[in-house]
């Protein structure tokens, strides 16, 4: 069930990795709690946050009226890759999301890279979605006391500040929930994805009812290289749709229910942001909203000649960007536990909690790790870095689609790409148009960053896989190993002792 592939890649086959994470089922592992309306609210709480409520401001500065383009482009790039992950999701319905993917059909190294990436998605997400939440929480206050955090504790160093307290907040605050459990984490993020809906819908409302159609022109200021670089701005708003796949050990149906609540989530959000986009220009024009910190809550304030309107808002922010601080970090503890029963990181990892069913120490580390970046790093930086590392993952993730119709095309998919192989192409050009928006300084940090992750793989991952024990190295005696048939190579037990191994060894 292992395999060298062609060039020697340790490749996992699909069969493997549901095979391990069934596993689970026996009641040691996690439970298969979420339905397809809580995957949904978890999707939403994953998506919508820092983008839209603070991320919409800079989008426009770059973009202009032409913000509404930007938008559309950045939800084009998401559909295609959107249909992949639904393609792959119902096809391997295993925690670990795209890593898992590229295990499954681009070998080891690639996947590695590809989790590593995922500290970028999600790690440095986290950190860029608390720090949004800090600036909206400071809104709030003056709205309800007329009293703010003083700038020294609430910004970065560079950004007027020394650290940023309010994001080290809501990232402690998320953990604590996380490793109380699933169910009450999932609860608590439904009844947030509700009300940050209605919110924007809310917004929508209010700024439609002062809408100027003369507000929208000139409608590209600064032309297309303005729409490319507002349309990589635009994409960190999408960002989180795939952590539904991150659930899967924890969904009931799940060839069924991943694919269905990918797509639901991504047009929901798609016609609210649009909507939200247009009533936020058409009430005030470009210039207006560019830049603004809490961009959202000014225009209501000033549609509504009070601060009541933009309080409200600001609460609705300071709920909805917590929710995206929840589901992000869940995300990213189940992607480091794959990883870590991969042996590609150390064992602490995997470990889950016999009391709990959720993996603490995990949670506890990803919490304290990325705190750092949220007290320290300007917002710009850390969701531009997000954003070239999410869309380097989401090329890879259309590239699996394409070579997993190839190597297995007798996998069962409830969901299949809809013109392949055209939409995998399309959803790979596109996550390259909006990685050249991100600009040379991003380029060059993404870079030193893989860098280093190809060092650690080097030096740790590999060695210590627990795939590479089992896979005879290219040009080893083959006999019974790659490619053999279930059971013919050792590898179904040794998949069965792995997982037992898993279980038993590591309880905390
Ligand atoms: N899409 C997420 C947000 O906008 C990351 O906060």
């Amino acid at each position: 069930m292992s395999r060298s592939g062609p060039s020697g890649l340790r490749i996992k086959s699909p069969d493997l990795l549901i095979a391990e994470s069934g596993a689970d089922l026996e009641g040691n592992g996690l439970r298969r709690s979420m339905g397809l309306f809580q995957l949904v609210c978890f999707g939403i709480g994953a998506i919508v946050g820092t983008g839209i409520f603070v991320g919409l401001s800079d989008t426009v500065a770059r973009s202009g009226p032409a913000v509404i383009v930007s938008f559309v482009l950045a939800a084009v790039t998401c559909v295609f890759t959107a249909f992949s992950f639904a393609e792959l999701g119902g096809a391997i319905p295993v925690s670990g999301s795209s890593y898992s993917y590229a295990y499954a059909t681009l070998g080891e190294r690639t996947a590695f890279l590809v989790g590593w990436c995922l500290l970028l998605e999600y790690g440095i997400s986290i950190s860029a979605v608390a720090v949004g939440w800090g600036q909206y929480l400071n809104e709030l206050l003056a709205s309800v006391t007329g009293w703010q955090l003083p700038a020294a504790l609430s910004n970065p160093p560079g950004a007027g500040g020394i650290v940023n307290i309010p994001a080290v907040v809501v990232m402690l605050l998320a953990a604590l929930l996380l490793v109380r459990g699933v169910r009450e984490s999932a609860r608590a993020t439904a009844a947030m994805a509700v009300l940050k809906l209605a919110v924007l819908v809310l917004f929508s409302v209010i700024g439609f009812s002062a809408f100027r159609s003369g507000n929208l022109a000139p409608f590209a200021p600064e032309g297309i290289a303005g729409i490319t670089s507002g349309a990589s701005v635009a994409f960190f708003s999408y960002i989180g749709f795939d952590a539904i796949t991150t659930a899967g050990e924890e969904v009931r149906n799940p060839r069924r229910n991943i694919p269905v609540a990918i797509m639901i989530c991504i047009g929901v959000v798609t016609v609210l942001y649009c909507l939200v986009a247009l009533a936020a220009i058409g009430a005030l024009s470009s210039g207006k909203v560019a830049g603004q910190p809490a961009a959202l809550s000014l225009i209501v304030n000033r549609v509504t000649h009070s601060t009541l309107g933009g309080g409200v808002i600001a609460f609705g922010a300071v709920v909805a960007i917590a929710s995206v601080v929840l589901a992000v970090m869940y995300g990213q503890t189940r992607i480091l536990m794959s990883m870590s029963r991969d042996g590609l990181i150390p064992r602490i990892f995997e470990r889950i909690s016999p009391r709990t069913s959720t993996p603490v120490a995990n949670t506890w580390i990803v919490a304290a790790v990325f705190a750092v970046p949220a007290a320290v790093v300007p917002l710009d930086v850390v969701m531009n870095l997000t954003t070239i590392g999410t869309l380097a993952i989401m090329a890879v993730v259309n590239v699996s689609v394409l070579v997993l119709r190839r190597t297995r095309p007798d996998l069962p998919r409830r969901f299949r790409v809809p013109l392949f192989p055209l939409s995998p192409v399309l959803g790979i050009a596109f996550c390259g148009y909006l990685m050249y928006g991100t600009g040379p300084s991003t380029w060059m940090q993404f870079a030193g960053f893989l860098i280093v992750g190809a060092l650690v793989y080097a030096l740790y991952g590999r060695r210590h896989s627990r795939l590479g024990s089992r896979t005879p190295e290219p040009g080893a005696d083959a006999t019974g190993g790659a490619d053999a048939g279930p059971g013919a190579d050792g590898t179904d037990s040794a998949a069965g002792g792995r997982v037992r191994d898993r279980v038993g060894a590591v309880p905390e």
